[in-house]
């Protein structure tokens, strides 16, 4: 069996030794063209004359376009229609795209679309939350609101009330390969692209509207991305589309690539928030009602801007039982790069919002942070039955076993505030932070170092450590229902080797090994066995962006059916040549045993393709007990919730707010893992990568709407250096109760927010220097590390 085997990523000798090809590694024809865009360098306003003469006679350039020339649709939006190729007139953000040139070079390309001579009438651009709150700018018609239960009353009646707002900033995607595409015109009209995309469906969809053609005269293919995060689910779009259209105009290949500024200016970004909590609670820490409002930036284009505000929302619960709640969001439309999908798709957001509330209702108690935590944790798994059962006797004493001395919880699904039911009106049965939680303090050590912690704070007077700890339940689905589905085609060949393709697209997670496992236990052959090539739409139709880290769920299950119904056929081709039952024949060690005659797989290929069977079959595959009203917010978007939780310990200079993270340990839910190596590498990327977006990674913009961090040298993301000096991580081998593929969980997104335990433990070292709250904004740079502390002291 390949499943559960901690197997390197299939491509990693091909990623290490610079073999891998990307889109701009792969050889082009004779005579490819090169693109770039030229930009707006106004946020906002009407253009009003453009001389593209200097343009047109700088050395190379083939051809320049701008709007008019779109032989068809200029639109590259994947939600409303609002997102032209080439600005129509109006201009929404520096960084627009307004005109391409076609050159024989790339740098050719980039040094004539600097000569444009643009006027622009400008207008007073709208980039900030409270400049659109004024201007009433956004997408849909006015905040979207769910509740649970009647928050106001509540909020009355609690005996303690804390009221904030904190801001948290966007952040870049840094995917090492840039966005990219290339285009390659065939006879016919008909055009194949090639595009480092999350999305090939999508880009077909795009580009056959942008040519005028049906879906059936394009083709998109994707080996891999060199890092997708999110940004190329919707952002790959322009370039494809430019390709595609530039192809057509001049009958040659075209290929595009953004340089790094260029991709930071033009591309959208993480949304950043600012929320705003009222939440009522008791003296224990039991939260009563919270009251969150969200204003989100969605920059100039709704993109998926929408979902992820969605999704948001569908996160301000984290791991808490709410008893009432209400959330409001905002939506705002703001002439900057367009926000888009980012590993989490809004969920970091929700989730840090409450996490900052149950720090602030922690320091305002004077308790254990993880105390509160835990005792508005949702009921455990299990957890309401066996109360039932043994009576709540039993399940006290089990909680008597946690391992925070003299501070057990309040025993979770026996309070008779506790619903078990999200905001959303979810039932949440699959909650097994408890028992994480426990074996993570244990492992951590967390009880011994706090202590120690606070004892070595004392004595210092300029360097002071924190430590905190924090959970994540993620919701597993697209909230979009009808985006659960997924394809696959399997080949097995005379010889016993094995082909497939599936819809899912592999950008450094993984997948496509985890999938390749799935085929060989199938057919019970060596891994060696099974090739999986591009992602094609010619072959896999129809498919889901790869998100919501539901790549290996959807696709694994998909590939699964697929082999089933060939090696359904092959046994009973065997069972009838051998005259046993089917259950005589058996796929195990790279043989088939049929009866008592046992042979190699690919003699058994051999005799079927000999006895004519088809050995050929597409899979597919739905995610069951799905539904959703996004308008009401009720309902049951999610299959399952993947969990996990970490302990973070930091140091800051109180000084010049400098600081580190000393060390991490992390307990994450993959359920049973389809491949721990894997599975860690993503929980390791993950956490490092939230753990930047809260501290390094800023994004200024100016007052004329420029982002000036864009790029390495002003933008910082975590570096080797930055990686915590000691990294436990760990995953909580648990099959997942829901039935998944091997009964894994998804593992994409939900590490990423354990990056908040750094954030709190920041905060937790902020808070030891005076008695005020030290309300931290994120992302915690060292400057807003050194503001905190001067208001922690007063
Ligand atoms: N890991 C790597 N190495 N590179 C990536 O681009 N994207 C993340 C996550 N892990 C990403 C990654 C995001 S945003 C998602 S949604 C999932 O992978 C998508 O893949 P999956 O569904 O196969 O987990
Ligand atoms: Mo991931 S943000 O769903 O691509």
């Amino acid at each position: 069996m390949s499943i559960a085997k901690p197997l390197p990523h299939d491509a990693a000798k091909l990623h290490v030794t610079g073999a891998a090809r990307y889109i701009d590694d792969v050889p082009i024809p004779a005579g490819s063209l090169h693109l770039a865009f030229g930009l707006s360098e106004v946020a906002r306003g009407q253009i009003t004359s453009m001389d593209l003469s200097a343009v047109r006679a700088a050395e190379g350039v083939v051809e320049v376009l701008v709007a008019d020339d779109l032989p068809f649709a200029n639109d590259v939006s994947p939600s409303a229609h609002d997102e032209p190729l080439l600005s129509d007139g109006t201009v929404h953000y520096v960084g627009q795209p307004i005109f391409l040139v076609i050159a024989k070079g790339h740098l050719a390309a980039r040094k004539a679309a600097r000569l444009g001579k643009i006027e622009i009438e400008e207008e007073t651009p709208i980039l900030t939350v409270e400049e659109a709150l004024a201007a009433d700018s956004r997408f849909e018609n006015g905040p979207r609101i769910w509740a649970k239960g009647d928050v106001v009353p509540a909020l009355d009646a609690a005996p303690h009330r804390l009221t904030g707002s904190f801001e948290l900033g966007g952040q870049e995607h840094f995917y090492l390969e840039g966005q990219a595409a290339l285009a390659l015109p065939q006879e016919n009209g008909d055009m194949v692209v090639q595009s480092s995309t999350q999305h090939p469906t999508e880009i077909q969809h795009k580009v056959a509207e942008a040519l005028g053609i049906p879906m059936h005269g394009v083709r998109c293919e994707v080996r891999r991305m060199g890092g997708g995060f999110g940004g190329k689910e919707s952002q790959g779009n322009a370039l494809a589309v430019a390709c595609a259209v530039a192809a057509r105009a001049t009958g040659r290949a075209c290929k595009m690539r953004y340089d790094r500024d260029d991709d930071m200016m033009i591309t959208g970004k993480r949304h950043d928030f600012r929320i705003d909590y009222d939440v009522g609670f008791d003296a224990d820490g039991s939260v009563h009602a919270v009251d969150f409002t969200q204003y989100t930036r969605c920059g100039w284009a709704m993109d998926l801007s929408l979902p992820v505000a969605d999704r948001a929302m569908l996160h301000a619960d984290n791991a808490y039982d709410l008893p009432a709640a209400r959330i409001t969001s905002h939506r705002l439309k703001t002439n900057t790069q367009s926000a888009t999908a980012f590993r989490g798709f809004g969920g970091p957001q929700g989730v840090l919002g409450i996490e900052r509330v149950m720090d602030a209702v922690a320091h305002e108690l004077g308790l254990d942070p993880v105390a509160v935590r835990r005792r508005n944790y949702y009921p455990e798994m299990g957890a309401a039955a066996e109360a039932d059962d043994l009576g709540a006797a039993a399940h006290v004493s089990d909680l008597g076993a946690a391992a925070l001395e003299g501070d057990a919880p309040s025993p979770a699904g026996i309070s008779a505030q506790k619903t078990g039911t999200t905001p959303y009106g979810m039932e949440v049965t699959d909650f097994i932070l408890d028992g994480m939680t426990d074996a993570l303090l244990v492992t951590s050590d967390y009880e011994v170092r706090r202590r120690e912690i606070a004892a070595w704070n004392a004595q210092q007077t300029i360097l002071k450590r924190g430590i905190a700890f924090s959970p994540v339940k993620f919701g597993i689905s697209f909230t979009l229902t009808h985006l659960n589905q997924a394809g696959a085609l399997v080949h097995v060949y005379q010889d016993g080797s094995i082909h497939l393709n599936h819809g899912g697209t592999e950008m450094g997670q993984g997948l496509f090994q985890k999938v390749a496992q799935v085929a060989a236990s199938r057919f019970g052959v060596p891994l060696e066995t099974v090739k999986i090539t591009a992602t094609d739409t010619g072959k896999v139709p129809n498919t889901s962006a790869t998100a919501a880290s539901s790549g290996s769920d959807l696709n694994g299950m998909a590939v699964m059916q697929a082999c089933d119904v060939i090696r359904a056929r092959m046994t009973e081709a065997l069972a009838l040549d051998a005259a046993v039952g089917a259950d005589a024949v058996r796929f195990e060690d790279g043989e088939v045993h049929v009866g008592e005659r046992v042979m190699s797989f690919a003699e058994a290929a051999s005799f079927a393709y000999q006895s004519r069977v088809s050995l050929s079959a597409t899979g597919f595959y739905k995610t069951p007990d799905l539904s959703w009203d996004r308008i009401k917010g009720q309902g049951r978007p999610f299959f399952y919730f993947a969990q996990g939780c970490a302990v973070t310990e930091v140091v800051i200079d109180t000084l010049t707010g400098e600081n580190r993270i000393l060390r991490a340990d992390i307990l994450h839910d993959a359920g049973a893992s389809l491949n721990p190596a894997l599975d860690i590498g993503q929980v390791e990327g993950g956490y490092v990568q939230g753990a930047g977006w809260l501290t390094t990674e800023e994004l200024v913009w100016d007052d004329k709407g420029r982002l000036r961090t864009h790029a390495p040298s002003t933008y910082k993301i975590p570096a080797c250096s930055d990686r915590p000096d000691v990294f436990n991580v760990a995953l909580w081998d648990a099959p997942n109760p829901a039935q998944t593929i091997y009964r894994s969980k998804a593992v994409g997104e939900p590490p990423f927010m354990l990056g908040i335990s750094a954030y709190l433990a920041l905060s937790d070292a902020v808070g030891s220097c005076g008695p005020n709250y030290p309300d931290l904004q994120a992302p915690a740079t060292a400057e807003e590390v050194l503001a905190a502390v001067r208001r922690t002291r007063g």
